[in-house]
Formats: structure tokens, sequence, C-alpha cells
């Protein structure tokens, strides 16, 4: 038995596993000095201008997410929220057209639907980031904010990327979110029902809450969203002086990353070095949350610990999470069969020049069925002291393929493979677990120190 353990071992882990994987490279897909605002019209710009809404120096690029369609090709999005006024359109597709500050943007899914001035709220107001989903939608979380100013209630619009067009829209209650206090940033999505034996019914979207310190969960089967709220959603203060290639800023965003397995939420606060984690059965049963938005408590927790704080975070379908590090600046990862600590981030090889603040991660499935990372960076600390030079560039769209990773660290055979490795990662969890359970008061001490 042990002899057979080990041939599979050995065969897992030495031959065209590894040989065959590519080290593969990030690569920039997209560059600007200064965001490049198109319009499929001239009456278009003009509007733009004439609303005062054409000030490309006022934007920033947050997120990234990619639409692989059969029969449209393949489109790259990116958001840039109306932190101010001046951005004509909030949420954009990428072209291959570049000008001298970098590729065109055009409004998407087209400029009439952008919300210019905060009057018409059946439009798009601000987006800070999107997800889509397996079945060819968009998931678009729209804060309802230009500026400091809560024009419209936060939105949560479903876009069919077949027909680009509305497929559903929810509106959040009051009760959801406080104006202007809230700010609803990050949406991951799950679909229980993918295709194609699924019918896409049953999607849940988790909406990170940066400034309020919760999150929301948005049932589309049951057309419904609850608020969800636990301590470990706050910034810790600690935490909130970050320093980026050598400039230190003060941002103590709370509830910002999200991740799933299938099985757990993961978060992080931005200001925090901390991973928490909670149960999908546990969130996702209205009936809980609808009481007391603070219940229980000790579901959530502590799951592990990072050298330094990161924004953005994905998980791809080996339940690997990726995130860069602020300082030092790295893109890594915690496995799945790993405690999380700062030990146990695997670092992938990227020049830190083009990973500086990734406020924007996603990964995708490509039409060869390999999933990528996709992150956005925007180089937040210059963003934050107002030392942005738009003669150099700001901002990237990132991409890096991950069968290199996913190989070596599970070949089909270590998946199918032996009992006794399965076994120990079925028991990792639980000894993380327990860990963490013993973890708080631990936590608390060394915060005090
Ligand atoms: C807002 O923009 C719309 C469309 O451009 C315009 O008709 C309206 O007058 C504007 N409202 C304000 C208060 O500026
Ligand atoms: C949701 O929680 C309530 C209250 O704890 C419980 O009675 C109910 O069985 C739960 N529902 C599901 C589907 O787990």
């Amino acid at each position: 038995m042990w002899r057979a353990f080990f041939v599979t071992l050995i065969l897992a882990l030495t031959p065209h596993a590894i040989l065959n994987a590519k080290i593969r490279k990030v690569e920039v897909l997209y560059e600007w000095k200064q965001v490049v605002y198109g319009f499929a019209t001239k009456e278009d710009r003009q509007d733009a201008i004439d609303n005062d809404n054409l000030i490309p120096e006022n934007a920033k690029p947050i997120d990234v997410a990619v639409d692989y369609h059969s029969k449209k090709g393949k489109r790259v999005f990116t958001t840039t929220p109306r932190f101010t006024t001046g951005i004509p359109y909030t949420l954009a597709v990428v072209t291959d057209k570049t000008e001298e500050n970098g590729p065109v943007l055009m409004p998407y899914p087209d400029y009439s639907w952008h919300n210019s001035n905060g009057s018409s709220c059946e439009k798009i107001t601000s987006v800070f980031r999107v997800a889509i989903t397996e079945c060819n939608q968009m998931i678009v979380v729209d804060t309802g904010v230009i500026g400091d100013i809560q024009h419209c209630p936060p939105q949560l619009l479903v876009i069919d990327l077949n027909t680009d067009t509305l497929s559903h829209r929810y509106v959040f209650d009051p009760s959801i979110y406080v104006d202007v206090a809230s700010l609803f940033i990050t949406p991951i999505a799950l679909v229980s029902d993918p295709p194609p034996k699924g019918s896409c019914s049953k999607v849940k979207v988790y909406v990170a809450d940066v400034t309020f310190h919760g999150l929301v969960v948005y049932d589309l089967e049951l057309d419904a969203a609850w608020r969800v709220e636990n301590r470990f959603m706050y910034p810790d203060p600690d935490q909130g002086l970050h320093t980026i290639a050598n400039e230190k800023f003060i941002l103590m965003d709370g509830m910002f990353g999200l991740a799933s397995d299938g099985k757990k939420l993961y978060f992080h606060p931005l200001a925090s070095i901390n991973e928490y984690s909670v149960p999908l059965s546990v969130i996702n049963n209205r009936t809980i949350f609808e009481e007391d938005v603070e219940a229980v408590p000790h579901a959530f927790r502590k799951t592990g610990e990072r050298s330094s704080s990161c924004a953005a975070q994905a998980m791809d379908s080996q339940n690997n999470l990726y995130f860069v590090t602020f300082n030092p600046i790295k893109l890594t990862r915690w496995s799945p069969n790993k405690p999380y600590t700062p030990k146990t981030e695997l670092d992938i090889p990227a020049d830190p020049k083009l990973i500086e603040f990734v406020s924007g991660m996603k990964v995708h499935k490509n039409k060869a069925g390999i999933e990528e990372l996709w992150m956005t960076s925007n180089r937040f600390q210059k963003i934050a002291r107002g030392t942005l030079n738009f003669n150099e560039v700001n901002f990237r769209l990132l991409r890096r393929p991950l069968d290199d990773i996913q190989k070596v660290s599970t070949s089909n055979k270590f998946r199918q493979g032996p009992p006794q490795m399965d076994l120990r990662m079925r028991q990792g969890p639980a000894q993380m677990n327990l860990k963490v359970m013993q973890g708080p008061p631990h936590m608390n001490l060394r915060v005090n120190k």
C-alpha cells in the first residue's frame, strides 16, 4: 500500500505535469497614461462636454471583467466610478483603437445608459466593479453616488451579454443601505444551476459594503436581498496606513475583497492583514439575518493572515486564492491545502511596477478552457496623494494564464489520486478552523500590543 502511494506520488510530481506546463508570464494587455473616452457619435461627445462630464484626468479605472463570447469574440470591460463629476460613463468596453494616452473606451451598453448628472435613476450612475457569470450575464452593482451625493438608490442590474440588454433590475431597499454612508463596491456571483444542464435561475450575488461595513446577499431566485454584518468587516486602524512603492497613504476601507470556493465566502477589509470566512449556508439563510443583521457572530472566522494588506482577490476553480500584497508588491496565492499564513504565500513572478495597487481581479476561463487571472492596477498610492503624473503609464489591464500553476499543484493523478492525500486535504480545513476557533483571544492580544 505504501509503495503504491509513493509510486503515485512520484508519478504525479515529476514527469509530464511539470515539463508540459510552460511557465506563464503576466502580460500587459492595455495600458493608459490617462483614460481615453470614446463616443459612438459626435452628439454623444457634445452632450458629455455640455454637461461638464468629459474630464479624463478625473477618471480612475477600478475593475476588469472579460466575456469570452462564442459569437461576439472576446470583450474586455472596465469601470470608472464617479468619484467626482467629469466622468462621461462609468462602465466601458475597451477597444483595440489606441490614442496617445492609451486604448479608447466605449460606453457599455451604450451612452444613453449613463446617468450623467444623477437625474435619471433608471440609468447607470456609478459602478466600481462587475461580475460575469457562466450564464453570459453581467452583474452590475451601481452605487447611485456621484462624488458625495447619493443621487439614486444603489441597484443591481443583470445584463444579458448575448443581447447587451437589461434582463433584470433590483433596486436596493433603504433597509439594506444607508445613504452615502454605504458604498457597494464589489460583487461576486455564484450560480448553482449553471449550463449546460442548469437554467441559470439559482444565482446569488454577494456585495461588499466598504464604508458601512457589511455584506449584502442578493438571491435572484427570490428576488430579495438581505444585509449581513460582522466585526470582521471593519477596517483595522493599525493597518490603515499603507505603503506602495515607497509612497505612504491612509486608506481605512473596510469590507473589500471577496472570493468563494462554493462552500464558504472568503473576505477581507482593505485595512487589514487578515482573511476571514463564513459558510455560505449561513449567509444564504435570509431568515437568520432579517431578524438581526449581526446574527451568528461565531460563524465568522479568521481564516488567515497575510504578510501585508491587499485590495482585490480572486479564486480559481482549484480554490487557489490570488491577491497582490502592497508592501512589498507581490502577486501571490494561497493554496487550498495549507493554512493561510505569510509563510504559505506562494509568490508568482511579476514585475512589481505593473501591479501597484491591484483594485480589480477576476478568474475567467478562455476559449481553450484555460483559466486566466485578470487584473487592473491603478497606482492608487498616487491617486490618494495627488501625485499621478499623466506622462507616465498609470493604469493597466493585465492577464496571466493559470495552467502552469494548476498543473503543478494538482495534476489529474493527484486529484483522483491517493486516498491518503485526499484525506489529508479534507482534514486540513478542519484543523485550520480549530486553530481559528481558538484564535480570537490571541488575535486581540496581538492587536493590543
Ligand atoms: C441632467 O442631464 C440631462 C441629460 O443630459 C439634462 O436633460 C438635464 O437638464 C440635466 N439636469 C441638470 C439638473 O443638470
Ligand atoms: C434558516 O435559519 C432558520 C433559523 O435559524 C432555520 O429555522 C431554517 O431551517 C434555516 N433554513 C435553511 C434552509 O437552512
